[in-house]
């Protein structure tokens, strides 16, 4: 049987293509995969540990651009934080309210959830003057989402576009408290605005129309912060001017990541997969609920708590999808997962459609639009509605070129499907899927010579 080939072929210093052959017999993807650290949690560990007293050790940190984007930027306004590794890297914390003022601009990459959170620090360090920016994408991405609650508790923010886009300008105050009812179900925003209200003197209180991921709320009371949560109208309370002081964080593995090889076994007759160590947290579960749906065969095993976050490992094996309706509530539990959803949906039988997802038209892409067209160009139907996808299933796809628009979760799940098409699919820019998953092709390439 001629074995697949996955190639990645430099295009200048920065671009590369990933080149995937699938053998005519089809990949079959088998053994068991270790994932790297989640984002959003590394962000977190990385951000508490720089404003806590003493120091704080963390095991198992994604060592992903967009983390390093965040360590960069912490150590210019003082945290020592060790040379950074999954093992573990420690950092020295300058102790709330203490961030000094860097002498030069400040800069998130590629990463939303860097500069959002941030914001909420910077815009609350009273007499202190900041600048931030990001790349190209970062830099079109929305930050009036917290430029506007920030402005409410009293922050001073300037940008271009009405102080809505960066590079953005902060003059540190002291901020009073709010209630904040947020338009948008957004981690980021809740985020923001909780950290801001650190160092408020009173109660800051974020409600959301449903309930984004809950890794800041789990933290900040690991650190020594007091939070309320109240499930039913999802609002969180967070008293001001606490004690924060360093903790030992173990990074579980990133659900997002193991996404990938959740669809990929799923739809490659013949395969099965264990993927270890992946952390559920309940307000990040909706891909597993949304495969489930899908009629998708996947069980947790081995559940545990590990440092205050719910982990399992995941055995999930190849079965013939149905198509399912994905909207509502469980949008922002598995926001990151639709551009590989729709790649499930593209070889389950039916019409499948995604809707109340129009956030993924701000995400490091539009990837409402980029699926569509790059999908579309292996010939999987799929259509873009105004706040989704329509994907009619059972087509069979073939290779083709298409781009990750720099986007890295769409080269990872373009991958996913070339794996699945007949024909070589090229994907350019591949080399973004180091943003969140460095060695995405080395484990592609151990998964399929199993
Ligand atoms: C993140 C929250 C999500 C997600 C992003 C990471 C976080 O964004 O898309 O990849 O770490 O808080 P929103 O909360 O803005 O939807």
């Amino acid at each position: 049987m001629p074995s697949p080939i996955v190639k990645l072929q430099d295009q200048d210093n920065q671009s590369q293509d990933l080149i995937i052959t699938p053998s005519s017999s089809g990949i079959a993807l088998t053994g068991t995969i270790g994932i790297p650290g989640d984002k959003s949690i590394s962000h977190r560990a990385l951000m508490l540990g720089a404003i806590a007293e003493g120091e704080t050790t963390i095991e198992g940190l994604l060592l992903g651009e967009d983390p390093m984007s965040t360590a960069k930027c912490f150590r210019a306004m003082g945290a020592k934080i060790s040379k950074l590794n999954s093992e573990k890297v420690i950092v020295q914390g300058v102790g709330l309210g203490n961030l000094t003022e860097p002498i030069h601009v400040l800069n998130a990459g590629n990463s939303g959830t860097t500069i959002r959170l941030m914001l909420g620090l910077l815009a609350s360090h009273p007499g202190k003057f900041f600048t931030i920016t990001g790349d190209k994408s970062l830099r079109s991405r929305p930050m009036s989402r917290v430029v506007n609650p920030l402005s409410q508790m009293g922050a001073n923010i300037w940008g271009r576009e009405d102080n809505s886009l960066a590079p953005l300008a902060v003059r540190g105050q002291q901020l009073k408290a709010i209630h904040y009812l947020s338009p948008v179900a957004s981690a980021q925003v809740k985020s923001c605005v909780l950290l801001a209200g650190l160092m408020v003197d009173g109660k800051t209180t974020v409600t959301e129309p449903a309930l984004s991921r809950d890794h800041s709320e789990r933290m900040l009371r690991a650190f020594g912060a007091e939070l309320e949560v109240n499930p039913k109208t999802n609002s969180v309370t967070i008293t001001g001017q606490p004690t924060l002081t360093g903790q030992k964080v173990i990074v579980p593995g990133d659900i997002s990541s193991a996404a990938f090889w959740l669809v990929a076994a799923a739809i490659i007759p013949g395969s099965e997969l264990l993927i270890t160590n992946v952390g559920v947290n309940p307000t990040r579960t909706g891909i597993l609920e949304a495969l489930e749906m899908m009629e998708a065969d996947i069980v947790k095993e081995n559940e545990r708590t590990v440092a205050g976050e719910p982990v399992a490992d995941l055995r999930v094996k190849y079965s013939q999808l149905k198509a399912c309706i994905i909207g509502g509530k469980i949008i922002p539990r598995l926001i990151d997962e639709i551009p590989i959803l729709a790649v499930a949906a593209a070889f389950a039988s039916g019409t499948t459609v995604i809707k109340d997802a129009a956030e993924l038209r701000v995400k490091e892409s539009d990837r409402l639009a980029v699926m569509a067209t790059e999908l579309g160009k292996m010939g999987a139907r799929i259509k873009e509605l105004g706040d989704g996808l329509e994907i009619t299933g059972g087509a069979s796809l073939t290779g083709a070129d298409v781009d990750s628009f720099t986007d890295h979760r769409i080269a990872m799940s373009l991958a996913i499907a070339s794996l699945n098409a007949k024909e070589t699919t090229t994907i350019h820019r591949a080399e973004a899927a180091s943003i969140s998953y460095p060695n995405f092709v080395a484990t592609l390439r151990q998964a399929i010579s199993n």
